[in-house]
C-alpha cells in the first residue's frame, strides 16, 4: 500500500510513519514544502496517487484559533477539501482526523459516531467544517475523531505536567473537564486495521475509558514515580482560557469495535508512555 502521510512532524503524524513505514510505501508531507491550505495539494496528490491519505495536518493551536480563525479554517476545513480533491481524481481513499471537541461536551453526556455535531470553538468549528467538507467531495472517506492526544516525544498533557511538576513541586489541575487520554501509536495502530477493511465512514479511534484532566495526571505522577507531588483539583472557571473546551466530549468508539477494532484502556497505554520516556531519559 501506497500512503500519504500530511502533517507528518507533528504527534501523530510522526506515530503514523513509524507504524507504517516498515510495511508499506510511505509518502511524508509536512510545511513548509507542502501546505495543506494551498489549494494546489490537490494537483499534488492526484499526480502522486497514493492509495490512502491520512490527514494529520491541522492547525492545533485551539486558544490561538480565536484570535485567528481565517489561518484555522484555511487548515482545517479547506484542507481536506483540497485533500479530498486529490483523492476523487486519483481513486485514493482519505482519512480525515477530526476531534471530540467537534461535540458540545455536555456535562456527563457521552458522543457516538452518529450524533449531532455541536462545535463551540473556533478550533472546534474549523474541524467541524473540514468533517463535512471533505464528506462533499469524496465518498471513500474515514473520518476519524481522536480526542486528548498524547506521543512519545510530543508537546502535550502529559509532558507539560511532568515538566510542571518537577519545575513547581505542586499543581492545580481542571477536575472538571473530561475527555479519552489518546496515545498516538495506538491510533496509528489502529487506522491500518481500520483502512483494510474499506469500510468507509465516521469511527471514534479512543483508548478506553475516560478521566477527568485531574484523574490523568493523578495516574501520570503516580506511573512516573512522582506520586509525592501535591495535586489540587480545581474548576475549570479557575483556569480560564480563550477558547474553553468542552466539558465532558467523551467518545464512545461503537462503530471500529463492531469491526473488532478497540484500542486498549488509556491507563495501560499511558503507562507504556512513561517507559519509554523514562527509557529515554536513561540513555
Ligand atoms: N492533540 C490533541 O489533543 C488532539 C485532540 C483531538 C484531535 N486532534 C486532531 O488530531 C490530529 C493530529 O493532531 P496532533 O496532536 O498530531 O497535532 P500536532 O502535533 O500539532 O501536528 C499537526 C501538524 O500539522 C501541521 N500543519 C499545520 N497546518 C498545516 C498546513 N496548513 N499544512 C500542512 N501542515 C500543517 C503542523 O506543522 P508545523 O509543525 O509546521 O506547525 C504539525 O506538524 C489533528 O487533526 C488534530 O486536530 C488532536
Amino acid at each position: 500500500m501506497h500512503l500519504l502521510i500530511t502533517g507528518s512532524r507533528g504527534q501523530l503524524g510522526r506515530a503514523l510513519h513509524t507504524h507504517f513505514s516498515p510495511f508499506h510505501q510511505v509518502s511524508l508531507w509536512s510545511r513548509p514544502q507542502h501546505d495543506i491550505a494551498d489549494p494546489a495539494c490537490a494537483d499534488a496528490v492526484a499526480a502522486l496517487a497514493p492509495d490512502v491519505v491520512i490527514n494529520a495536518a491541522a492547525w492545533t493551536h485551539v486558544d490561538g484559533a480565536e484570535s485567528a480563525p481565517d489561518a484555522a479554517f484555511a487548515a482545517n476545513a479547506l484542507g481536506p477539501k483540497y485533500l479530498a480533491e486529490g483523492c476523487a481524481r486519483s481513486g485514493a481513499a482519505l482519512v480525515q482526523i477530526s476531534s471530540n471537541e467537534v461535540f458540545a461536551g455536555e456535562p456527563g453526556r457521552f458522543y457516538w459516531e452518529y450524533d449531532e455535531l455541536g462545535p463551540r470553538t473556533v478550533y472546534a468549528r474549523s474541524k467541524a467544517a473540514g468533517e463535512r467538507a471533505a464528506r462533499q467531495v469524496l465518498d471513500r472517506l474515514y473520518i476519524v475523531r481522536v480526542a486528548w492526544l498524547y506521543a512519545p516525544g510530543g508537546s502535550n498533557f502529559p509532558s507539560k505536567i511532568v515538566a510542571a511538576a518537577d519545575k513547581h513541586g505542586s499543581l492545580r489541575v481542571v477536575a472538571d473537564e473530561y475527555g479519552n487520554p489518546t496515545y498516538a501509536p495506538d491510533v496509528a495502530a489502529a487506522l491500518e486495521r481500520l483502512i483494510q477493511t474499506k469500510r468507509y465512514g465516521i469511527y471514534h479511534l479512543v483508548n478506553e475509558g475516560c478521566a477527568s484532566r485531574y484523574g490523568w495526571a493523578v495516574e501520570l505522577l503516580h506511573l512516573s514515580g512522582r506520586s509525592s507531588v501535591p495535586l489540587t483539583p480545581i474548576p475549570a472557571h479557575e483556569w480560564p482560557r480563550p477558547a474553553m473546551p468542552p466539558a465532558h466530549a467523551v467518545l464512545v468508539n461503537q462503530a471500529a469495535a463492531a469491526l473488532g477494532i478497540r484500542l486498549r484502556p488509556w491507563q495501560e497505554a499511558l503507562a507504556e508512555y512513561v517507559k519509554n520516556e523514562n527509557a529515554k531519559r536513561e540513555v
